[in-house]
Order: C-alpha cells, then sequence, then structure tokens
C-alpha cells in the first residue's frame, strides 16, 4: 500500500523582523501516513508540530523539502488543491475558525459550495445529516457559532471538514482548550469517525495520555526534529530517545500504562 501523505527533508525558516533573529521552526522532518492510520504528534511547545502540520496541507510552505500526496510531488496550485480534496485541517482554536457572521450551516456548507456539489436542498441535507454525525442536531445549522460551548464548536469544525469526505483529517490541538470531560468526548467521537468512515487522523498533542489513548503511532517531535517514531505501544513499553523518556516521566505516575 502506498502513503496517502508523505514528506521528506522538511525545512522551515522564518525570517526574523527587526531586531528577532530567524527561527528554525522545522530542520529536516521527514513523515509518513498510510491510508486510515491514526498518527499521534507529540512534543513540547514550540517543538515545529503546527508548522509541520499547516505544511502537510499547504497553509505554510516549506523552505526546502517535498510533499507527496498519493506518490505524487504536490508542487502546484492545483496540486494542493486536489490535495485539500483527501486532506482537511482543523484548527485548535474554534472560536477562531468559524465566522461569527456565518451561520453554522453555511460555514459548514462553504466547502461543498466551492466545489459545486449538489442543488442547494442536497447541502442542506447533507449538512443536517453530518451535524447528526458529530453529535448535534440537523437544526443546528440555522444558529450563530456565537451560541455554542468551545466543545460544540470543535464538533462542528469536525463536521465541516467531514462533510467534504476527507481520507485524512489534521487536528492541531483540537481538545486542548476543553474541559477534560469534553475533551473524553470529542476523542469518542473521533474513534467512533474513524470505525464507521475509516478517515485516516493525524492528532497533535503536548499530552501524552491522549495520543496514547487514541494513535496507532506516535512520532516525537523535539526542537525542529522528529526524535523517534513507534507504534504507540512500542514507544510507551521502549522509549529509545532521551526526550522521550523524559517526556514519559513527565505523564503522572499512573497514567504512563493506563488509558486516558
Ligand atoms: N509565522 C511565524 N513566524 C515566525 N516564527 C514562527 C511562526 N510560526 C511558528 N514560528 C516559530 O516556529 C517554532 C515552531 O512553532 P510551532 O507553532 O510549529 O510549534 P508547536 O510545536 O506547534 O508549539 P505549540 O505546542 O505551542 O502549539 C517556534 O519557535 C515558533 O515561535
Ligand atoms: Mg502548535
Amino acid at each position: 500500500m502506498k502513503p496517502l501523505l508523505e514528506a521528506t527533508g522538511i525545512v522551515k525558516e522564518f525570517r526574523g523582523r527587526g531586531r528577532s533573529l530567524d527561527v528554525v521552526a522545522l530542520d529536516g522532518v521527514d513523515i509518513s501516513i498510510m491510508p486510515g492510520e491514526i498518527v499521534g504528534i507529540v512534543g513540547e511547545s514550540g517543538s515545529g508540530k503546527s508548522t509541520l502540520s499547516r505544511i502537510l496541507v499547504g497553509i505554510e510552505h516549506a523552505t526546502k523539502g517535498v510533499v507527496k500526496h498519493n506518490d505524487e510531488v504536490v508542487a502546484s496550485p492545483a496540486d494542493w488543491r486536489t490535495l485539500r480534496l483527501d486532506i482537511q485541517y482543523i484548527f485548535q482554536d474554534p472560536y477562531l475558525s468559524l465566522a461569527p457572521h456565518m451561520t453554522v450551516g453555511q460555514s459548514i456548507g462553504d466547502g461543498l459550495e466551492i466545489r459545486g456539489e449538489g442543488t442547494s436542498a442536497e447541502r442542506s441535507k447533507r449538512i443536517g445529516e453530518t451535524l447528526e454525525m458529530v453529535g448535534l442536531k440537523a437544526s443546528d445549522a440555522q444558529s450563530y457559532p456565537a451560541v455554542f460551548s468551545g466543545g460544540q464548536r470543535q464538533r462542528i469544525s469536525l463536521a465541516r471538514a467531514l462533510i467534504l469526505n476527507p481520507k485524512l483529517i489534521i487536528c492541531d490541538e483540537i481538545v486542548s482548550g476543553l474541559d477534560v470531560s469534553v475533551q473524553a468526548q470529542i476523542l469518542n467521537l473521533l474513534v467512533e469517525l474513524h470505525r464507521n468512515q475509516g478517515v485516516g487522523i493525524v492528532f497533535v498533542s503536548h499530552d501524552l495520555r491522549v495520543v496514547k489513548y487514541l494513535c496507532d503511532r506516535i512520532l516525537v517531535m523535539h526542537r525542529g526534529l522528529v526524535v523517534e517514531t513507534n507504534t504507540t505501544e512500542n514507544l510507551f513499553a521502549h522509549p529509545q530517545h532521551e526526550y522521550t523518556q523524559h517526556l514519559l516521566s513527565c505523564v503522572p505516575a499512573g497514567l504512563s500504562s493506563s488509558g486516558i
């Protein structure tokens, strides 16, 4: 089987403005994601997790390196548009990612409309079905984001991604701003979507307990590099890199060998 998404030798430098220095956010990163896989990316703040995720969908562009989608190099704007038919990115902050002046239905249906899929009535039906798929009501389409809680808004963000039938969703810290009980609901929803729709997930988090619960495989990032990658089981049982060992030692006692 071919990887759905592959990136090799990714370097990203941000040029410093004024007195600030240049930052090397990624220093030669490789990542490969098979169809239907759930992959975790963990690492401390500033290690490059978001930069890498954003490069994988073309929100940012690498200074050096290659992204391949279905074994084809992604280079032109048209290639990136094709990639985004398969791969959707969900932002950390649902407050920022939903336009306040658009109804939830408009936000969710936007992608379909841009692609010119279906009639207006068919799109409304799909919007309702997708809202129900993420545990909301079809009638919520008429409301504005302001009336929803953080967890509900993150469900709306998921609906907006899922309506496009992606093969992979990249979730960048999507539960970190939420209460623990709401986090668990969203994680369970992701597991269910994976089981029922076969959607692959890249789950970015600084919380090892969360990635352990969800992911088949984990990449550990440290200072712009992937320092270790292994199946979740092996990574927890036999961490190889010093930084991974450090991360595991920070998981509160009793949780390192149990679930969430
Ligand atoms: N637009 C930007 N301009 C300048 N520097 C940036 C920009 N985006 C990211 N960086 C820098 O790149 C490095 C990696 O940042 P990134 O946001 O990818 O880390 P992260 O692992 O996602 O961190 P966090 O866990 O806090 O979300 C950091 O040093 C950050 O300050
Ligand atoms: Mg980040």
